[in-house]
């Protein structure tokens, strides 16, 4: 059962602004499409989160070593993965309303379908109609903001028609799909672009170059001129990393060396990748800017696929663990032609966002694509000796070979959203006078929690701060995130801790002076409890780790 609001966007991005889990990057200018900052709460969210992945993929193995890699690597790696040439979007832009979108994820209406022309309002209904009916002299009937007339004939054609004519008044090319936000069938043709962030480096001025440059060559031209200018912005381009995953076959060696790792074995990386995202879409779910968890495990060729089984079982019980609602999430596995170039085979770990089940997670089959161009590009041989082994060819003993890759790839700052929706929970619950309210309650796991125990006085006087800082430091010392708060009455405290997704709140109140008693308040279900002073610490900690 989905506990996520129809109207999650609303608020699950109020309460992430209202609370300090997201903000907009750079709010004050008018903020920067697609780009977020991580608040109080959230930067303690995303290190909660990403803190259990390293805990589980990492400390918890002897077959798996970390890397923390540098975002900017050598131009060289990116031809070798494939992601100069190949790591590019379809795009296409509508004729009409000029929106740019990816032809791949655009919708794809059937043959024999309407295609209706969707407008947000009136005026903007009668402009489009009048550009088309400009551009290619049809008058599509409006029917307040829809303009209709078009429907599909084949895969090829769309049509005009009038009323209920059986035949077109004029027929068009049809790309096999619309436009996502208005339906239109009035598209360019496709155009690949290029994902990755250039930049560059080094002391010389590029433009310095490229001036000079046009100034000798004005003769030339646009096309050779573009071609010059290319090579010269090439020499100093650098990339922001789009994935984190090739450090760690372009460190295969010395990992393995450093760490004499025997196969099979795995390098772990998280942190920032950079994609220029033509659709940015759904708050964080796919942004410019976000984080990875990823780890490369390299295995014996021909032992793959019972290893992307493990690894694929491993990583969808790890995020059930975290979750109120298992059930929201499921794998799927690759269609053929869903298969990126270097993968035999891949599955998606899902999440039921409110829009449907979609990406979390993709554990795949990598095949020794990466090592392979990694060696050929390099001059280094990228392979494993294991003197335990017979060669399947020769039938000698020692077997040198390139090892095959399972890559569990997560988003951290995805999965961050993901919590975020499997926490928000909105219940009915009686005020103080008896009156029903709704209460909103952040049920994040308390190992996810940003804040573990709020310590509330209940009143600003009478010795009561003091009692309750002391706690603060107590569980500062223990390395639990505490947090002294005395604004407001203790029920709106109590509130805006639920808000924040405090699993516990310790209240001092006149009780704890007379027999060194507070109380304990459980976030997810509100019943309070009397303990003794001396025990929040234990207490605590106890309830932390059996979580
Ligand atoms: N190394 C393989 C790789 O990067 P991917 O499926 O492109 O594979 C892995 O990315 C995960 O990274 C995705 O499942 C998703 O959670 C996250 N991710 C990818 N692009 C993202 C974006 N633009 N914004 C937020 N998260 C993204």
């Amino acid at each position: 059962m989905s506990n996520i609001p129809e109207d999650f966007k609303e608020k699950i991005i109020s309460l992430c602004k209202r609370r300090g889990f997201v903000f907009q990057s750079s709010e004050i200018y008018g903020g920067l499409k697609s780009a977020y900052d991580y608040g109080p709460l959230g930067v303690e969210l995303k290190r909660n989160l990403m803190n259990e992945w390293w805990k589980s993929m990492v400390h918890e193995r002897e077959d798996v070593i970390g890397l923390d890699a540098s975002i900017i690597m050598h131009p060289k790696v990116w031809e070798s993965s494939g992601h100069l040439a190949g790591f590019s979007d379809p795009l296409v832009d509508c004729l009409i309303s000029k929106e740019r979108f990816r032809a791949d994820k655009a919708p794809r209406p059937n043959i024999g379908e309407k295609l209706p022309i969707k407008c947000n309002d009136k005026g903007q209904a009668k402009n489009y109609q009048k550009i088309i009916e400009d551009r290619y002299e049809i008058q599509l009937k409006r029917d307040g903001k829809t303009l209709n007339g078009l429907k599909i004939i084949d895969k090829n054609t769309f049509g005009f028609f009038i009323d209920n004519d059986e035949n077109a008044i004029k027929t068009f090319d049809y790309k096999g799909y619309v436009g996502p936000t208005f339906g239109s069938p009035f598209l360019s043709d496709e155009r690949q672009f290029n994902l990755m962030f250039r930049s560059q480096i080094g002391p010389v001025d590029a433009l310095g170059q490229i001036t000079n440059y046009v100034e000798k060559n004005r003769d030339l031209d646009s096309n050779e001129l573009r071609k010059g200018i290319d090579k010269i912005v090439k020499e100093s381009a650098v990339y922001l990393r789009p994935e984190t995953a090739q450090a760690m076959f372009v460190q295969f060696l010395n990992c393995q060396q450093t760490m004499s790792m025997k196969i099979p074995f795995g390098i772990a990386q998280m942190g920032k990748s950079f994609r220029n995202e033509i659709t940015t879409e759904h708050f964080i779910f796919r942004s410019c800017e976000f984080e990875q968890m990823e780890m490369e495990f390299f295995v014996e060729p021909g032992s793959q696929k019972k290893w992307l089984e493990y690894w694929r079982d491993k990583r969808i019980s790890w995020w059930k663990k975290y979750a109120n609602h298992p059930e929201n999430f499921r794998y799927r596995s690759h269609e053929k032609d869903e298969l990126a170039h270097y993968a035999d085979a891949c599955y998606d770990i899902e999440y039921k966002y409110p829009w449907g089940y979609d990406e979390l997670e993709g554990v795949a089959s990598r095949t020794d694509y990466d090592l392979k161009k990694h060696a050929e590009n390099s001059g280094t041989k990228l392979s494993y000796f294991d003197q335990q082994k017979v060669d399947p060819e020769t039938g000698k003993n020692g077997w040198r070979y390139t090892p095959y890759v399972i890559e569990p790839a997560a988003g951290a700052t995805r999965g961050l959203l993901v919590y975020l929706m499997d926490a928000y929970c909105e219940e009915t619950v009686k005020d103080a006078n008896g009156n029903e309210t709704t209460r909103i309650v952040m049920k994040l796991h308390p190992k996810l929690a940003p804040i573990k125990a709020a310590v509330l006085p209940l009143v600003k006087k009478e010795g009561l701060p003091e009692i309750a800082r002391d706690i603060v430091n107590k569980l500062f010392i223990s390395g639990i995130n505490a947090r002294y708060d005395e604004q407001h009455s203790i029920g709106k405290r109590y509130r805006r801790h639920d808000e924040a997704g405090t699993p516990y709140c310790i209240t001092i109140d006149g009780q704890t002076k007379e027999d060194n008693t507070v109380t304990i308040r459980d976030r997810d279900t509100m019943e309070q409890e009397r303990i003794n002073l001396k025990d929040v610490q234990t207490i605590i900690q106890k309830k932390l780790s059996a979580s």
